[in-house]
């Protein structure tokens, strides 16, 4: 849509939700909503909880932004109730935020278009918990994110204590294998790559304190990647965008290990949008202001 149309429209940020990332979403939704009026449009905040459809229709937007993250909103749930409504939405649609949010259908989805992805199985509550062949394993919830319930286990002990912890928030947990190497995500913004970031956790493994607490990880652009691995990652996050069929957005993490080889781990379809978030560090690095990558959201409705 064109920005000079949206000018009239009565835009409602959503944000807060009922998953485990309602605090990130908050202060995200808190950004996008000062570009928003910065810039002049007309918009409102409509926090997300059970009655969300009553507090929309209530607020009578004409767009709506949804900042959520996790289940009920990075999952298709609040995208399939704005389509029910009838309200143009911001950002990916029902299966692109569905598929993504699911760390087991994401895989398997990689696997079939032949992207690099770790080996992995899934399990699901009451399953017989299998022996594992090699250690470290990475057992995470299959639908989370902020590293809520990821644990890396050594042992089998530590492994069944990380799935007893995993299924506390999900039903189905994933057991993946464990890549040594450099972190980085690659966001990609209406059809743009942007520059890739390394990320540098200071305790070594990228927590949700690492994530949120100022000072606990440093973004380094360019990432320190051999210009194959970048080449590779780039067509790897453009790749995911496409299969995903992702629209506006998404930020696709990854780890490149000693021999420079690339591995995905997981697509993100409504990535953090604080200020001193990933996807907004990556568009100030290609000479997007927040602002501009607000609009270029916006843009792509
Ligand atoms: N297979 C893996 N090998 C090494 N580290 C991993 C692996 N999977 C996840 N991690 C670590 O856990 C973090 C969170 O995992 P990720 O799959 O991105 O889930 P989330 O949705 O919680 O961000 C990653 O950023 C990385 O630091
Ligand atoms: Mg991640």
């Amino acid at each position: 849509m064109l920005i000079s149309e949206l000018k009239n429209k009565k835009i409602g940020v959503l944000c807060g939700g009922m998953s485990t990332e309602k605090e990130i979403s908050l202060k995200s939704g808190k950004a996008v909503l000062n570009s928003l009026k910065q810039m002049g449009f007309k918009a409102v905040a409509i926090k997300v909880d059970k009655n969300a459809a009553q507090h929309i229709k209530q607020s009578k937007i004409d767009i709506a932004f949804p900042v959520l993250h996790g289940v009920y909103g990075e999952d298709g749930a609040v995208q399939g109730m704005l389509e029910i409504m009838g309200i143009p939405y911001v950002g990916c649609g029902i299966f692109a935020s569905a598929a993504s949010m699911d760390k087991d259908i994401t895989k398997k989805l990689l696997k079939t278009a032949k992207l690099n992805t770790p080996d992995w199985f899934s399990l699901k509550q009451f399953q017989e918990i299998p022996q594992i062949k090699k250690y470290p394993v990475v057992v995470k919830p299959a639908n989370g994110g902020s590293t809520i319930g990821i644990t890396v286990a050594k042992t089998y002990a530590a492994f069944l204590k990380a799935a007893k912890n995993a299924f506390k928030y999900d039903k189905k947990i994933i057991v993946e294998e464990f890549v040594k190497g450099k972190e980085i995500t690659v966001a990609v913004c209406g059809g743009q790559v942007l520059p890739i970031i390394e990320i540098v956790p200071k305790g070594g493994f990228y927590d949700y304190k690492a994530k949120y607490q100022k000072g606990c990880a440093s973004h380094i652009i360019p990432a320190r990647i051999s210009k194959k691995s970048e080449q590779t990652a780039k067509k790897y996050a453009a790749k995911v965008y496409e299969l995903f069929d992702c629209r506006a957005i998404c930020r696709v993490d990854m780890i490149v290990d000693m021999t420079e080889k690339v591995w995905i781990l997981e697509n993100n379809t409504m990535p953090g949008m604080t200020e001193t978030s990933l996807v907004p560090d990556a568009a100030k690095a290609a000479g997007l202001s927040f602002n501009d990558l607000v609009l270029r959201l916006l843009e792509h409705l």
